[in-house]
């Protein structure tokens, strides 16, 4: 896969944006900041776990939605110091469709102008009154075993494991577990069995719980000691 490819884009007549490269869309056609909210935010215990240097990282940075979500999450919990916030994305969107797509989520574009900002220059590492944000470009098969960091809470949020199974490979988790703090989390939308058997392979334990809107049940899991 070559590096820092653009994503192409197409529309639904919802406003939610497909990429033409999987064709899937990059959030629930349904509240895609809802299910943000209850499958990483919720799914990971935030924000009772933020804490000052409190370090989120994510497979799949997208829109930026889960971003801002979280920015969001972490400015009402009073923006404790040094949280930071990483995702690895390989194919980055234009600044123009990210704008675009979040317009459907008034709360968080009331908020995304300096990332917009500062994304359309070509800037990936910026902070937002104190949250840190860093985007790692390229294929996170190659970009997360480079990572000299470690998080504290995954979102692990790749297009569906059908559909994009490089960013659900067993080799690929046990990277996201060599990459969690002693005590760390993940959350997913997806309960798909292979995932879930190469998160516990991975070193997490891994439960099932219900899932958002028409899912069933999403996966969440704690590092083992
Ligand atoms: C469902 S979308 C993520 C949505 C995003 N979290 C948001 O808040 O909008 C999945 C993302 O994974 C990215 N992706 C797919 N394969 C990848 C890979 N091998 N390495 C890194 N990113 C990848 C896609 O380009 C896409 O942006």
């Amino acid at each position: 896969m070559a590096k820092n490819q653009n994503a192409d884009i197409t529309w639904k007549d919802s406003g939610v944006p497909v990429a033409t490269r999987f064709d899937d869309p990059y959030f629930s056609l349904e509240d895609g900041l809802a299910e943000t909210r209850h499958v990483f935010l919720s799914g990971n215990d935030l924000p009772a776990r933020f804490a000052p240097g409190f370090h989120v990282a994510e497979l799949g940075f997208g829109t930026g939605l889960n971003m801002l979500a979280t920015f969001l999450l972490w400015r009402d919990a009073g923006a404790p110091t040094g949280v930071r916030f990483t995702s690895f994305e390989a194919f980055p969107m234009a600044a123009d469709d990210i704008a675009k797509a979040l317009g459907a989520f008034p709360e968080a574009r009331a908020v995304a102008a300096p990332f917009l900002s500062a994304w359309g220059d070509g800037v990936r590492s910026f902070d937002l009154d104190g949250f840190a944000v860093d985007v790692i470009t390229g294929d996170a098969r190659q970009t997360l075993p480079a990572w000299q960091d470690k998080a504290d809470a995954w979102f692990l949020d790749g297009f569906s494991p059908a559909k994009n199974p490089e960013l659900w490979g067993d080799e690929l988790m046990k990277q996201v577990g060599a990459h969690t703090a002693p005590g760390g989390t993940f959350a997913t939308y997806t309960a798909a069995g292979f995932v879930r058997r190469g998160l516990d392979a991975a070193g997490f334990d891994v439960e099932r719980s219900p899932g958002y809107g028409r899912k069933r049940h999403m996966s969440r899991g704690t590092l083992r000691p």
